[in-house]
């Protein structure tokens, strides 16, 4: 073969093997993107949560308004542990923990609503302040707490009760709308909130609970 003939041919096969070395490198690097996505599709960088059971009332956020008096109402301090049972989007335990500076945490069993918590916390930096993790309420040690907030049906705070009565004494409960019923109230309020346009209905507990007579 003429010298210059197999130069050329062996131009030819550099060219080829760039080529394919290219493809490769694209193939390769195609395969890493693909399995990334699917790594970040079943791992996102929010914990993952599993749903334990239907959520026993449907999410509804208490607005902002209602948030503020009812911390008020409870006397939250900066030294305060405020747990929310049902937290849904925690919003009652951001608006605390920029207010007052407490710490919180956020119970809730809905994974949808979990997510939104913890994004609602980091989006609003108080991470160092309000932990959230899924649960079901029901099966919660409630003794670390020193204001709890519930806004629940009334057969849920029902069920509460005796998970409530084991608190330390001098723990507030905060309930809005739906009251602890059988239990007398510190303090009851009803709002009219400039956010909703609804009334909403307040009351405060001390633990130990006290029961009304006709119980
Ligand atoms: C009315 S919303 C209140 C949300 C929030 N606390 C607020 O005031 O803005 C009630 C929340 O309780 C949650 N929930 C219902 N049953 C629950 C259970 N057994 N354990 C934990 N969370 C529950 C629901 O998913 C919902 O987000």
């Amino acid at each position: 073969m003429h010298c210059s003939m197999i130069t050329r041919e062996i131009a030819h096969f550099a060219a080829w093997v760039i080529t394919m070395r290219n493809d490769l490198i694209r193939i390769a690097l195609s395969v890493l993107l693909l399995s990334a996505f699917l790594k970040a599709m079943s791992h996102p960088a929010l914990p993952q949560t599993n749903r334990l059971h239907k959520p026993d009332a449907v999410y509804v956020g208490t607005p902002y308004d209602v948030i503020s008096i009812l911390l008020q109402m409870a006397h939250v301090q900066k030294d305060d542990v405020l747990y929310d049972l049902g937290c849904g989007d925690g919003r009652v335990l951001v608006l605390a923990a920029q207010k007052y500076g407490c710490r919180g945490v956020g119970y809730e069993i809905d994974p949808e609503r979990v997510n939104a918590s913890i994004e609602n916390v980091i989006r609003n930096r108080v991470e160092k302040l309000v932990k959230i993790a899924q649960a079901d309420i029901f099966t919660l040690d409630l003794s670390e707490a020193t204001v709890v907030h519930l806004y629940l049906l009334p057969e849920m705070n029902i069920k509460l009760l005796p998970q409530l009565d084991k608190m330390k004494p001098g723990t507030r409960v905060i309930c809005h709308n739906y009251n602890l019923q059988g239990i007398i109230a510190d303090k009851t309020l009803t709002y009219l909130s400039y956010e909703d346009s609804s009334t909403h209905i307040m009351a405060l507990y001390t633990i130990p609970l006290v029961r009304s007579i006709a119980e």
